[in-house]
């Protein structure tokens, strides 16, 4: 494996930046099965005492199912030239095709068995610790969400894992 594990309080990503660009995988499943998307929406911080990343499934995505049946996730930033990936993974759906093997990704898996890719610049591998569905009628300024609901697809269940393990290259 080219990444190693690191300790997540050394690794300084430029957040809002990468989650405007490069965006993420987020994987979810173990050794036996897994499926992974293309995530733009995530939230690295803490809570409870605890280091946390957050990420956002809407529930017609076939990784929801895995995220729902699986204690782990992973997000894992690939390089900036991997645009193919991006948007092959976030276009189709592991219903239909092996995204990981159409990508030519390199699985490696973590803690609770958890997947992510070789390839990657640097992973988070979370463990659920709060899931919520996003409440309509908490939205406090609709122009915000304009875009993103009715015909665009469900409302997105909020996934808050703690980051155990970190890798990097
Ligand atoms: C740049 C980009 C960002 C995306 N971000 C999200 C996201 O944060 N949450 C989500 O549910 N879908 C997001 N998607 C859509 C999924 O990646 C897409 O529907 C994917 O095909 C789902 O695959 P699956 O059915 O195999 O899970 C994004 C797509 C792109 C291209």
């Amino acid at each position: 494996m080219k990444l190693h594990p690191v300790d997540v309080k050394t690794l300084t990503p430029e957040i809002f930046q990468v989650f405007g660009t490069q965006n993420a995988l987020l994987t979810a499943g173990d050794k036996t099965a897994c499926n992974t998307m293309t995530i733009g929406w995530c939230q690295l911080g803490r809570i409870w005492n605890l280091p946390v990343c957050t990420v956002y499934v809407r529930p017609e995505r076939y990784t929801y199912q895995f995220m729902e049946s699986h204690d782990y996730f992973t997000v894992a930033i690939l390089p900036a030239g991997e645009r193919k990936t991006m948007q092959v993974c976030g276009t189709k759906s592991g219903r239909d095709v092996d995204k990981i093997k159409e990508c030519g990704l390199t699985l490696c898996y973590g803690a609770g068995d958890a997947p992510f890719f070789d390839e990657a610049e640097w992973v988070l591998v979370c463990k659920k610790a709060y899931v919520q569905d996003m409440d309509p009628a908490c939205v406090v300024d609709q122009v915000h969400i304009a875009p993103y609901y009715g015909e665009k697809g469900g409302w997105h269940r909020i996934y808050t894992g703690e980051v155990v393990e970190a890798y990097t290259r």
